[in-house]
């Protein structure tokens, strides 16, 4: 196994960087991890083991998705800077690994200087749905004169790629994040009232839990929609606004409160034991509005042996087959959701066969073990 150098401009636990924590635990021995900021996810790194490294710049942090160009030359100075620390000391590893769009820019710009293999793991829809166009350019032109391999999340992601690049989409491997069946395995799903009591749940209600942080296309807005045409049902937003969306965070009160559901919407923030408030619920809802490039959270709702109300777009259609192992609806539509909710409150046979097909489809299709293996075989085709 070559010597790695991992990258990830975040110190937040988001899906990459869970994917990433995977990784570098894996590798530990002969890898270290450079993140662009400080925060809980290096803590986590450490605590399996890895050696972490934090390469931060105040201001460049602050460049935003959606940033103008004059933004971006603000931070010029500060960009190399970083620039040429992440290339000093990629040059005592045999690959760079870039985990995030930022990470992609400061690594890739710093080839002629660490002159290493450098391998992208691609986790987003590269599109203006979701980011700025200055952005896409960046990555464009850096895909094509200084990435050496690339992988996807998903056939989503890589179409994205190639109607971005002009690459190939066929020609790039796809890598499905792997979620880890055992963790879901310790937990007693079978005392749901004893389960509830102790994660303070409303132990009688039935509960749809929406997992994932709170940002507008996540699409947590949704989900409020369709609790107010619905009765007797609860809904947990388990999640926190990763990434800024604060303002989105408070609407979202506003808007359970202006809908009359305050009192039957939990907000519980971000949780550490995703296992157990998965077990803990009846169905879990995924709502992105725009398309998900992979969607860890529908994985783990597959693996808590749960039924799985999906958006249909994205790579979200590659994990979920409708009626097979979960329920897929149209994106942004309150009254669909509401529909197959009830259509699987009233049908806890059909409910019981879509979580168990789920269940078995996690654990052969997207393993934590097929995972790293498809993974180090890339990174080691790229040292070669
Ligand atoms: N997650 C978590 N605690 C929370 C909410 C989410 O640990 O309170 C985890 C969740 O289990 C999943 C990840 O955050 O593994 C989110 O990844 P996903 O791919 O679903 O979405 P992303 O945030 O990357 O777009
Ligand atoms: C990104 C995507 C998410 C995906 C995760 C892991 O954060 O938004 O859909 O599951 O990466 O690949």
């Amino acid at each position: 196994m070559p010597s790695v150098l991992f990258v990830d401009q975040s110190g937040q636990l988001g899906g990459a960087e869970f994917a990433l924590l995977q990784l570098a635990a894996h590798c530990r021995a002969r890898s270290e991890v450079v993140l662009l900021s400080d925060g809980p996810f290096r803590a986590r790194l450490e605590a399996l083991g890895a050696r972490v490294r934090v390469i931060s710049d105040a201001r460049v942090s602050e460049v935003v998705r959606h940033a103008s160009l004059a933004r971006c030359l603000q931070v010029v100075p500060g960009i190399f800077r970083q620039v040429r620390a992440i290339a000093a000391h990629a040059r005592r590893f045999d690959v760079l690994f870039l985990n995030t769009q930022k990470a992609l820019v400061l690594g890739a710009l710093g080839k002629p200087l660490h002159r290493r293999p450098v391998i992208w793991y691609q986790h987003d829809i590269l599109t203006r749905e979701h980011f700025g166009r200055v952005q896409l350019n960046i990555v464009k032109w850096l895909v094509r004169l200084a990435v050496d391999h690339v992988v996807v999340n998903s056939h989503a992601s890589a179409r994205s790629l190639a109607a971005l690049t002009g690459i190939d989409a066929d020609s790039v491997p796809v890598i499905y994040n792997g979620i880890d069946a055992r963790a879901f395995e310790r937990v007693d799903g079978k005392n749901m009232a004893a389960l509830r009591a102790r994660l303070g749940l409303p132990a009688d209600v039935w509960l749809a839990g929406l997992f994932g942080r709170l940002a507008p296309w996540k699409g947590q807005h949704i989900a409020l929609d369709t609790l107010a045409r619905l009765r007797d049902m609860h809904l947990v937003l388990v999640g926190a606004p990763l990434f800024g969306e604060d303002a989105y965070a408070r609407a979202l009160h506003e808007q359970a409160a202006a809908l009359g559901v305050a009192d039957r919407v939990h907000f519980a923030g971000f949780q550490d034991d995703v296992p157990a408030w998965m077990k803990a619920m009846d169905v879990i809802l995924h709502t992105s509005t725009e398309p998900e490039p992979f969607g860890r959270v529908i994985v783990e709702g597959m693996a808590a042996a749960r039924p799985v109300i999906a958006a249909a777009a994205g790579g979200v259609t590659e994990i979920v087959r409708h009626r097979h192992n979960g329920w897929l609806v149209k994106p942004g539509d309150a009254r669909a959701l509401g529909d197959a909710i009830d259509t699987l409150r009233n049908d806890p046979a059909l409910a019981a066969q879509l979580a168990a097909q789920a269940f078995s489809d996690a654990r052969s299709e997207f393993s934590v073990e097929r995972y790293l293996q498809r993974m180090t075989q890339a990174i080691g085709q790229a040292a070669r």
